[in-house]
């Protein structure tokens, strides 16, 4: 983060509860700076949530089916409103460090990650403004200039789209595209030449929580053949100019030691889930591949990471929970070779940039991404050009939920005009090679 001298201090800081996409409430913060300014910040939230992530705080009971966060919310406005004001905004690990001390439980269970999250995004959020900079600029200093590769969820499964494939998401990543612009436009593109496509067989077109289309199919593989013939279809050769992403989130079907795959009607062993992946990444162009593998499965990890990690991107996300120790780990035992960052799933910016920076250093690539459940909130945005990670996953390019976040970068990319870098295919380059 870059230095800066102006002394700026909370004022108010002042929660409330809102709805995401799914509707179900979730926390709302506005920090106000003694100089007038403000930052606001809704905090997201997972449908198929690592065992590991800190604790989203629900009120339970009767209430919004016990999904209310007042308690979350009460806590910003009492508790945490009370030990911040007066503090400086541009201490962003001291105003982290000081959440963590104040809630004092192991997972952030006391106060709720939910409720220190919304805190630490709306404080750091405030003191941009008050420097007049957007945020990826007051986070990532003069350097942030690399708009992210989007990878845009055209099919959606798992437990974000109910009869569908048991897998969760099948993404499009345009490496071939000069700019973000254009490379969103091409998503975009194949994303309508899909839907055409499915209509024209008589399948279903209705979308699953992150926009992505959820057809009923008679296998997992039929939606990548869909996507191949898709990508075509829109124009584009697939595999130079749009290559294929995957987010199977295996944690979902791994019980008993084996994974399920119930439209199947199989159950695969972790050496045949590898497998599995090895002969798909044969015949499709798959670059990458978050959550390959169950949460607690470490062993089959590092084997799909020793077969098939020199060439595809294979992304920890149920696995590393965006938390330092087991990026540690990861890092140690080779068992990815990627972060997927989701700032929720930790519940302070610190400790979510920590593990991005931690990643890097050791030659990882990170993607920043978005929650199943979303809002209009597209902070996401400019943390992915702050860190210059080259990659971000935030859903379909529809529903309002997602496009707030690719919207947010066309801005960016403007902003930063001659200045902005879209990687491309060099997105997978890590930092060491
Ligand atoms: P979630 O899914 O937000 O429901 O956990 C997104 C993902 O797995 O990346
Ligand atoms: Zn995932």
């Amino acid at each position: 983060m870059i230095q800066l001298m102006k002394p700026v201090t909370i004022q108010q800081l002042r929660a409330i509860e809102v709805l995401d996409s799914r509707g179900n409430p979730t926390v709302d913060v506005t920090c106000i700076l003694a100089d007038g300014a403000s930052g606001q910040a809704i905090v997201p939230s997972g449908a198929s949530t690592g065992e590991y992530e800190a604790h989203e705080r629900r009120d339970g009971g009767a209430r919004y089916g016990g999904k209310g966060v007042l308690g979350a919310v009460q806590a910003v406005n009492e508790e945490i409103a009370t030990a911040l004001i007066g503090k400086d905004a541009t201490e962003q690990a001291q105003i982290d460090t000081r959440l963590l001390e104040l809630d004092g439980s192991e997972r952030k269970s006391r106060l709720g990650a939910n409720a220190l999250l919304g805190v630490s995004l709306a404080v750091a959020k405030a003191a941009a403004a008050s420097y007049g900079m957007p945020l990826y600029r007051y986070l990532g200093g003069i350097q942030a200039c690399t708009l992210p590769v989007p990878m845009l969820n055209i099919m959606n499964g798992g437990k974000h789209a109910a009869d569908s494939t048991d897998f969760q998401e099948f993404m499009v990543m345009p490496i071939g595209a000069s700019s973000f612009r254009e490379g969103l436009r091409w998503g975009v593109e194949v994303y309508h030449a899909l839907k055409k496509i499915l209509t024209q067989r008589g399948l279903r077109t209705t979308v699953g929580d992150e926009g992505g289309f959820a057809p009923s199919l008679p296998s997992n593989e039929a939606a990548l053949d869909l996507i191949v013939e898709a990508i075509g279809a829109a124009g584009y050769e697939a595999g130079t100019q749009i290559a294929i992403a995957l987010d199977p989130a295996a944690s979902e079907l791994y019980q008993d030691g084996a994974y399920h795959l119930t439209t199947e009607g199989q159950v695969l062993t972790g050496a045949e889930m590898v497998e599995t992946w090895l002969a798909w990444c044969s015949r499709y162009p798959i670059v990458s591949i978050e959550d390959g593998l169950a949460e607690n499965d470490w062993e089959h990890w590092q084997m799909l990471v020793e077969e098939i990690g020199a060439k595809v991107q294979v992304v920890g996300d149920d696995l590393l929970v965006t938390n330092v120790d087991r990026v540690l780990r990861g890092i140690r035992e080779k068992a990815c070779n990627s972060l997927l960052m989701k700032v929720n799933q930790i519940g302070t910016l610190s400790e979510a940039l920590a593990a991005a920076a931690l990643s890097q250093r050791h030659g990882w690539t990170v993607v920043t991404s978005h929650r199943s459940g979303e809002t209009e909130d597209h902070t996401i945005a400019d943390l992915a050009v702050a860190i210059n990670g080259g990659q971000i996953k935030t859903g379909a390019p529809a529903r309002s939920d997602r496009t707030a976040k690719y919207n947010r970068l066309l801005h960016i990319e403007e902003e930063l005009g001659d200045a902005a870098i879209y990687p491309g295919n060099d997105a997978f380059r890590t930092q060491r090679g």
